[in-house]
C-alpha cells in the first residue's frame, strides 16, 4: 500500500451468491461494525439483479456496489446482458471486468476486455479488471509476458486520466477459491510488474496513481502481509466476502496499514 500517492480498494466479489434477503441479512450484520473505515474504499459486487437493493441497503454507508460483468454495446439482441448504463442508472459504481471465470466460461478474451473497459470507463463507472496466469503458465515461466499482454491489450487505446480510474486486480488462476494463496512476495512482484507496465506506457505519475489490488484466496489471515507488500493496493475478494466478520477482518487489515 502506498497511501500518500494511491486509494486502498478492499472489494467484495460475490459471484453467483446471495438472494437479495440474504443481501439484507449480510447488510443488517455488517453496518453497525463498519466503523469509519477511512484509509480505504470498501466495494461489494453483487449479482446485477441484487444490485439496487444493495444499493439502498448500503446507502447510508460508504460501501460502493458494483457489478461483476457488462456488456460493452449501449444496447442490442444480447439475451440475458446488462449494459454499462444500466448498472449506472440503478446506482453501480464499480463493476469486475474480464474475471478468470468469465473468460474461462463465457469466452471473453483480451480483445473484449478491453471493449467492456472502454465502455465502463465511458459510463463513469470505474472497471475493476482481472488478469492473471494459470498454474500451467507459471510453470511455464511465462507469468510476466503473459500479465503484460493481458494488462495492454486491456488498456489499449485508453488515456492518460482513464487509466486512473482503472483498478486492476492481479489473480492468479491457481489461487482463486482454492485456499491457495500466493506468497506476499509472489504477489508483490507481479504487482509491481504491473506498476511497471503502467509506467512505461503512461509514465511515473500515472503509475503511482493506480490501485493494483491482489485477488486469490485472501482473508482475514493473509490479509496483513499481503498488503504489506509496496505495490498491493487492497484486495478483490471472493469467498472471505461472504461472511462478515471475515470481510470486515480484512477491512480492518487494510485501516490498520495506514
Ligand atoms: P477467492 O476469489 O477469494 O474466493 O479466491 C477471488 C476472486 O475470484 O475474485
Amino acid at each position: 500500500m502506498n497511501l500518500k500517492y494511491r486509494k486502498t480498494i478492499i472489494a467484495g466479489n460475490w459471484k453467483m451468491n446471495k438472494t437479495l434477503t440474504e443481501t439484507k441479512a449480510y447488510a443488517e450484520a455488517i453496518k453497525p461494525m463498519l466503523g469509519k473505515h477511512k484509509w480505504c474504499e470498501v466495494v461489494l459486487c453483487v449479482p446485477s439483479v441484487n444490485i439496487p437493493g444493495a444499493v439502498r441497503l448500503f446507502r447510508d454507508t460508504r460501501v460502493a456496489i458494483g457489478g461483476e460483468t457488462c456488456h460493452y454495446e449501449a444496447s442490442g439482441a444480447y439475451t440475458g446482458e446488462v449494459t454499462v448504463e444500466m448498472l449506472k442508472d440503478v446506482g453501480a459504481k464499480y463493476v469486475i471486468i474480464g474475471h478468470s471465470e468469465r473468460r474461462q466460461y463465457y469466452n471473453e478474451t483480451d480483445f473484449t476486455v478491453n471493449k467492456k473497459v472502454r465502455a465502463a470507463l465511458d459510463a463513469g463507472l470505474r472497471p475493476i479488471l482481472c488478469v492473471g496466469e494459470s498454474l500451467e503458465q507459471r510453470e511455464l515461466g511465462v507469468t510476466e509476458e503473459l500479465i503484460t499482454y493481458q494488462v495492454k491489450v486491456a488498456l489499449a487505446g485508453l488515456t492518460e486520466s482513464q487509466v486512473r480510474r482503472v483498478v486492476i486486480a492481479y489473480e492468479p488462476i491457481w489461487a482463486i477459491g482454492t485456499g491457495k494463496t500466493a506468497t506476499a512476495e509472489q504477489a508483490g512482484a507481479v504487482c509491481s510488474h504491473i506498476r511497471a507496465i503502467i509506467r512505461k506506457g503512461y509514465g511515473a505519475r500515472v503509475a503511482r496513481a493506480v490501485t493494483i489490488q491482489y485477488g486469490g484466496s485472501m482473508n482475514a489471515k493473509n490479509a496483513a502481509e499481503l498488503l504489506s507488500q509496496p505495490d498491493i493496493d487492497g484486495g478483490l475478494i471472493g469467498g472471505a466476502s461472504l461472511k462478515p466478520e471475515d470481510f470486515l477482518a480484512i477491512i480492518n487489515a487494510a485501516n490498520q496499514q495506514g
